[in-house]
């Protein structure tokens, strides 16, 4: 077969596929169904957050073991979504199991620091070479602080951050995360969409939006807005438009840029962090910002955030003019959990694994390009997608021209043959974790091929 010739997708037959795929997962589901309705009397859409609902319906999950989950009525899955890039550890990890089955019995809360939190923010340090550690909750509060210390830093109240990046639910950056084609404006002067009602105008005025791996679009933004930004905060790698990775120069770019206006440079690692690389996006790609943002991977699955920085940057907190604060903050049971995951599971020589996993998921273009279909393939650690499109994506804008209808087809297909994936995967990357097998891995690809042949052949 020519594998340069792409098909035109037949768009009323992926229609056709996804009635048959939804009804084959309907069966499936009998039990997560009729739990939905009791669920929704007292949880509003069934759910405790709205992005764990994705149509047909959310996936009610029971257990997870190793690289595995269960759902509800017991079907079994390799997890690729690992609860959104959490579990890079898997699940159940018996030395995490251990730590916290330890911890519980001594106390699980005192809003006084414990002895854990010293060896993780070492640990950390080391990784982000960064020296100053804080811990939190989740990347929300992770971000959040970033830009309350940026602000206090600078003195200044507006943000430039990068089209289609998520950064986590708070006012100050849900603006502009998959903002549609109708809002967005002209890409050289991008609109301040709000990603959610009830955010106030006033801090949508303050965001200043630039497409990624652009460094001349970057370069005048600071040049029209001199002076005036507190930070840029910038998922090193984005992993909200599948997986897009900077393109050299682009990151010591940005960091110059920043230097030189005075703003203070931050990387939101809280997808990138325990999953490009044992150090993060920091090592994968040799650049160290102001601040780093952590959270997902850190706590192996317990919530915990972190926000780490320069003896400069965090001088305010050090000195006790700037309050970072939190109830559960630096809590003992998260403390626990993110010692033993960081010390003694993801360690480096732990992440040889993903190279190994990666060498199988990359025939993922094969799969597609057997059948003509048209697709890229991405990877890097932990990290990795397939686009459904010729040309790499390179920037949010690029991912409005992929058919919504394609990749909800693929995670339908992908979920009724055994593979849980991320839902919205035309802007979720998948995670693999150092226990999935190379059979887990196989098993994607084996899908993968079969939705290709299927979807090419037309209807
Ligand atoms: C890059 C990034 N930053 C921040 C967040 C927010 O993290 P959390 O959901 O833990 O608040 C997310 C969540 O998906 C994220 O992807």
């Amino acid at each position: 077969m020519d594998t340069a010739r792409t098909v035109e997708i037949d768009l009323e037959w992926v229609e056709e596929l996804t009635k048959r795929e939804t009804e084959a997962l309907d069966r499936k589901h009998a039990r997560s169904l009729s739990y939905r309705e009791e669920a929704e009397r007292f949880l509003p859409g069934g759910v405790s957050s709205s992005w764990q609902s994705w149509p047909p319906h959310p996936i009610y999950v029971r257990r997870g073991e190793g690289a595995h989950v269960w759902d509800i009525d017991g079907n079994e899955y390799v997890d690729l979504h690992n609860g959104y890039g959490v579990m890079v550890m898997g699940h159940a990890h018996p030395k995490v199991v251990e730590a916290v089955q330890r911890r519980v019995a001594e106390g699980t809360h005192f809003a006084q620091p414990t002895e854990d939190a010293l060896p993780v923010a070492e640990n950390l340090a080391e990784r982000y070479r960064l020296p100053q550690w804080r811990f939190g909750n989740s990347g929300t509060e992770a971000t959040l602080d970033a830009c309350r210390i940026a602000r206090a830093f600078t003195g200044r109240s507006k943000i430039l951050k990068i089209e289609g990046t998520y950064h986590g639910h708070h006012d100050s950056l849900m603006v502009s995360v998959f903002p549609s084609e109708e809002q967005a404006g002209t890409r050289d002067r991008p609109v301040a969409v709000p990603q959610t009602k009830g955010l106030p105008k006033e801090f949508v005025d303050l965001v200043v939006n630039v497409p990624f791996n652009d460094l001349v679009a970057a370069k005048g933004a600071f040049a029209r807005h001199a002076g005036e930004f507190a930070c840029m905060i910038v998922e090193p790698a984005m992993t909200n438009c599948g997986l897009v990775l900077p393109d050299p120069g682009y990151l010591p770019g940005l960091k110059e840029l920043c230097r030189a206006d005075g703003a203070l440079f931050v990387f939101d690692e809280v997808k990138t962090g325990f999953t490009l690389a044992w150090g993060g996006a920091v090592e994968a790609f040799g650049v160290v910002p102001d601040l780093v943002c952590l959270a997902k991977a850190l706590g192996a699955g317990l919530p915990c955030g972190a926000i780490g920085g320069t003896d400069e940057a965090m001088g305010m907190v050090i000195r006790g003019e700037l309050d970072q604060q939190g109830t559960f903050n630096g809590n003992p049971l998260t403390m626990a959990a993110a010692k033993a995951n960081l010390l003694e599971v993801m360690t480096p020589e732990a992440y040889g694994r993903f190279d190994e996993l990666n060498a199988i998921l990359v025939r993922s273009l094969e799969a597609c390009q057997e059948h003509g279909l048209p697709a890229n393939v991405k990877v890097l650690g932990a990290k990795g997608s397939v686009e459904f499109r010729d040309q790499p994506i390179h920037e949010y804008r690029d991912l409005w021209d992929i058919d919504d209808r394609v990749p909800q087809l693929a995670w339908l297909w992908q979920l009724n043959r055994g593979v849980f994936k991320s839902p919205g995967s035309k802007w979720e990357s998948w995670t693999t974790s150092i226990v999935h097998s190379d059979a887990d891995a196989q098993r994607y690809v084996d899908n993968l091929e079969e939705f290709a042949a299927t979807v090419a052949r037309g209807a």
